[in-house]
Formats: structure tokens, sequence, C-alpha cells
């Protein structure tokens, strides 16, 4: 068998067709939405990323606004950043980039951010809201790998998906998002990470196999079963010497010999890559959704 593939670029584009339509509404009745993207500091993917989330914004005719501080700002400086964007009635997301210079502290900067305002779904209360299956947003990747679920026609009910990793930013919120009742999760649920006994004999069990663990190779042909849906979150740069630039990206899964037992997977770079941008800005135009049926009421 060799695998179809699921790519977040034909997701993503569907997806992103829908919040022009709730755009170009929105805007029809007076507001842009808007987000602030701040950055602390000039790591090169940082940067990056950043752009990529301007030009976005700018490609959906949202309004941005990405404030670049240098890496010696304090904790102080960034909270009263943070402040003004969050008073500021233009801008309906707001995220800070992480990961931050080690001298400022992440919780305080994540609390630190309007809950209504909080397209990363990091803060505490937009994470309790999702666990309890009561969302206001849904972080951005977990969500796109439901939506590449979903919108590919992957079912998701009874079937037993495993998450490999449990970050804060996909693993955990991943797996509580599965677990929940509604189309793309009702899944029976395993968590495996780092400190897993037996990574395999876990994973071979998986219909759904997620993987979010941050290492290329993790997951190999003999760990997969026959039939199963791989989908890998890994964005790992790896040294190329054949290539351009001398590194490539690369998943978490040995592609080439896992696409011949899975039924369906993504590749990486184009799988659940695109997903993120476009599920952060299904946020932030949700956030302007909810923050224009609050001045009218
Ligand atoms: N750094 C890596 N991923 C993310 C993300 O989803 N949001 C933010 N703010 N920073 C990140």
């Amino acid at each position: 068998m060799t695998a179809r593939l699921i790519l977040g670029k034909e997701v993503s584009e569907e997806i992103y067709g829908e919040l022009r339509v709730r755009i170009d509404a929105l805007k029809s009745r007076g507001t842009v939405p808007g987000l602030a993207v701040v950055l602390v500091g000039d790591d090169p993917a940082s940067q990056t990323y950043v752009r990529m989330k301007g030009r976005k914004c700018e490609e959906l005719g949202m309004h941005s606004v990405t404030e670049i501080m240098p890496g010696s700002a304090t904790e102080e400086e960034l909270l009263e950043k943070i402040g003004e964007l969050n008073r500021d009635e233009r801008i309906h997301g707001l995220l800070v980039q992480l990961p931050l210079p080690g001298h400022i502290d992440e919780n305080t900067v994540i609390n630190a951010i309007d809950p209504r305002k909080d397209v990363d779904c990091f803060h505490p209360t937009n994470v309790g809201r999702m666990l309890i299956g009561d969302p206001g947003f849904l972080p951005a990747t977990p969500a796109g790998v439901q939506q590449m679920l979903v919108r590919s026609g992957v079912e998701t009910a009874g079937k037993h998906t495993v998450v490999v990793g449990r970050s804060n930013i996909v693993g955990k919120p991943m797996a509580a998002m599965m677990m929940q009742k509604g189309p793309g999760a009702d899944s029976t649920v395993t968590v495996v990470h780092s400190r897993t006994r037996d990574l395999a004999a876990f994973t071979r069990q998986a219909d759904i196999l997620i993987v979010a663990m941050g290492r290329p190779g993790s997951i190999t042909r003999d760990m997969v079963k026959e039939g199963a849906v791989v989908i890998d979150v890994g964005t790992n740069r790896v040294d190329d010497p054949s290539s351009a630039k001398g590194s490539r990206l690369t998943g978490d899964v040995d592609f080439d010999a896992v696409k011949e037992v899975a039924s369906a997977i993504t590749p990486v770079p184009g799988g659940v890559g695109p997903m993120t941008i476009c599920m952060l800005m299904a946020n932030a135009v949700k956030a302007a959704e909810r923050a224009e049926a609050q001045v009218m009421t």
C-alpha cells in the first residue's frame, strides 16, 4: 500500500476561502480584523514565522501590527507593550512569539495577554476552556491537525488516536481535543512521550498516529500499523550538503518507509506546516467577530 497524502496547502486554501468571506462581512460592517505579533530578539526562525504571519494578514486584507523589541528588552517593557496592545481596539488578536530570551518569564507574559485576544490559546483561561470543551479559541497547530483529519474525511470517532509528545503547544492540547465530543474527535486517546517505555508497543496500536516529538526518525515503519493515518507535526532542520542551503526540513516520521504501510500520511514540508498560520488567522477572525458582537450587545 502507498499512503494517500494529506496536504496542508490544500486544506488551508479551503479554510482561507471561508475566512475571506467572514473578513469581507466584518469589513462591510466597519470592523477590520487586526492581529498584533510581538517579537523579542533576533532569532532567525522566529523572524521568519513573524514575517509570514504579517504577510498572511496583509494578503487577507487584515490589519497587521508587528512589534519588534531588542533581545535586551526587560520583562517590564514587554508587559507594558502587551498592555498597550490589550487596550488597542483595532487589535483583536495578540501574540508574543516564543521562545523568549531567558531573562523573561514566559508564563508571566502569557498571563498578561487579554484572554479575549489570546489567539495562540496559551492563556490558562483559554487552556481551561479548551479542556472542558467550551472553547473560545483552539491552539493553532492541534486545531490545524484536527481540520486536516475532518476535511480529508478521516473518521476519528471510536478510533484509537496515539499522540506522541506532551508539549503545552501541541501534545497536551492535541490529546485533549481528540477526546472531546464532536467532529474530528470522539477518539480513544493514548499519550506517549520521550520517557515512555516501549514506545512502539503503543504506536503500533494507533489507528491515528499524531507525532510531535521534535526528533527526526522517531517513528519507523515497524512502529506503524498497516492502514494507520499518520500525522507528522515535526519540523526539524537537518544538515543536507546536497541542498543549496546546506540544510533541509524533515519531520519526526521516516516518511519514505512509513508511507508504504500507512493509509494516509502528511509530508514534511507541505503537511501540517501551512495549517498553523491558517488556524491562527481563523482565531484572529473569530476574535474580531466576538469583539464586534460585544460592542453590539
Ligand atoms: N513558537 C513556536 N510555535 C509558536 C506558536 O504557535 N505561537 C507562538 N507565539 N510562538 C511559537
